[in-house]
């Protein structure tokens, strides 16, 4: 079996190569049929074992029916355009499949978390006291976070007390995150953002008060770097003054717009994000990493380790790791070498072609905002922030929903027809296209080509 699993291995660069993967210039969007649908997940494991070639086949179909998240033309949700490095990296260290919960049973791969958990939170303006871990995407990131947050600053008895602070564009992981950690509905309070998508710190400061005079015991503020919808990045230092002048925990949602901090020519955006308590990033977004790969961070590396601090006898020979073993400051025991893959893509690509891949990003965002500019009938909703923005077919004298429908049809239609996937969303009740430009393959000509398409497009419906 062995020599058959290594034959089969071989023959991956045939497969990467027919399903294009290194280009993603196949279908964007490629769906089954409901009858294949049916079959698969209506199927159960063969009594007995079939051969492997017809495994593979069948794996390969399986996974072909998918939405092409690499591909120049896909520009909805956060586009995953990983590095075809750290899919490399990601499968040497799958073969080696080494576990990541000790220090002891992989002393190299421990040395290099240390190392780029070091060297992101320097980045992110975090003290030398910083540490973090990685996790399997920012929603664990965050849960991981605020379990901490609750237990440094909320004393048991308190806990009915507690109150978490959001704004409306906040992502719902972090409400799901604050109620997995305890908090009921009535716990969290959802604050107004202003007219740029940022929370506003006036209403923070009133709604803060208010439960301070109430008897209730606010511990946390969410910001975020980068909402989904819009890209906005909340007012990171007023946020950090506030919750300085409560003793309060500040969490940042990094997970998209963490990945600016390796830009020099935009991380200025971040002025702030260094003073948060915790924070959590995805390099599965904007650092090119395929999925599963986030950090959390802590502005003290010990604080973790009172919510999560563990130990049992079957364990006593990883100890020898002391007390810097991982699951003592996270919520996994059992865990793969999550970060192998990033640390292999910056080796090969370098940090200064990563700026250049970040700032590329910006610079599509820009293009599309100047094509549409010229056009008649097309608005900017929300400008080019962090590389995403929302534009709206928008012709004088027609009826709302005759706009948002015609809105909605460019949207199916571009996906169709294969020109480009961009979804739309409701900003302010108007449905928008939602562009985000980050993935370093698109073209110049990507953008001109996909502009036009959508103007036709909604000139003929
Ligand atoms: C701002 C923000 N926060 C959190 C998340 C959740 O991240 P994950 O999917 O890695 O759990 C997302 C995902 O799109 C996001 O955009």
């Amino acid at each position: 079996m062995d020599k058959l699993v290594w034959d089969t291995f071989q023959q991956l660069p045939g497969i990467v190569e027919d399903h294009k993967l290194f280009c993603e210039q196949g279908k964007l969007i490629q769906r089954p049929t409901r009858e294949q649908l049916a079959d698969w997940s209506e199927s159960s494991p063969p009594e007995q074992g079939r051969s492997l070639e017809n495994v593979v086949k069948d794996t390969e179909e399986i996974l072909s029916y998918r939405f092409s998240i690499g591909h120049p033309r896909f520009f909805s949700f956060v586009p995953s355009p990983a590095s075809p490095l750290s899919w490399l990296g990601d499968a040497l260290t799958t073969a080696f499949n080494i576990y990541a919960g000790s220090s002891e049973s992989g002393a190299g791969i421990g040395a290099i978390e240390d190392s780029i958990i070091r060297w992101v939170a320097e980045r992110f303006g975090m003290p030398p006291s910083a540490g973090g871990q990685f996790v399997s995407g920012a929603s664990i990131a965050c849960l991981t976070a605020l379990t901490v947050a609750r237990d440094q600053l909320v004393e048991e008895d308190m806990r009915t007390k507690a109150v978490a602070y959001l704004s409306d564009q906040t992502h719902f992981c972090v409400a799901k995150a604050l109620r997995i950690t305890g908090l009921l509905e009535r716990q969290i309070r959802t604050v107004p953002c202003n007219a740029n998508f940022q929370m506003d710190p006036d209403h923070l400061r009133n709604a803060i008060a208010q439960d301070i005079k109430d008897g209730l015991k606010p511990y946390v503020i969410v910001a975020t770097c980068g909402t989904t919808s819009t890209g906005s990045i909340d007012p990171l230092d007023t946020i950090a003054d506030i919750s300085k002048e409560h003793k309060m925990w500040m969490h940042v949602d990094a997970a998209y717009g963490g990945s600016v901090a390796f830009c020099e020519s935009h991380r200025e955006l971040l002025q702030g994000l260094g003073r948060a308590d915790s924070i959590a990033w995805d390099p599965h977004k904007w650092l090119f990493q395929t999925l599963g790969c986030s950090v959390v961070l802590f502005r003290e590396k010990s604080h973790p380790t009172k919510s999560f601090a563990a130990g049992a006898h079957f364990l006593r020979d990883l100890e020898d790791g002391g007390s810097q073993n991982p699951y003592n400051y996270g919520i996994e025991l059992s865990r793969p070498a999550r970060h192998m893959r990033l640390w292999f893509s910056l080796q090969i690509l370098g940090t200064d072609m990563v700026d250049r891949m970040i700032s590329r990003g910006f610079e599509l965002a820009g293009l599309v905002e100047s094509e549409l500019r010229k056009l008649a009938d097309w608005e900017i909703v929300t400008p080019n922030t962090l590389a995403v923005l929302n534009v709206r077919f928008n012709p004088k004298g027609m009826k709302a929903d005759d706009i948002d429908r015609i809105n909605s049809l460019v949207s199916k239609e571009a996906a169709a027809q294969n020109i480009a996937v961009a979804f739309t969303t409701c900003i302010h009740g108007a449905v928008c296209l939602r562009m985000c430009t980050i993935n370093p393959r698109t073209t110049d000509d990507d953008i001109r080509d996909v502009i036009k398409a959508l103007d036709q497009n909604a000139r003929c419906v």
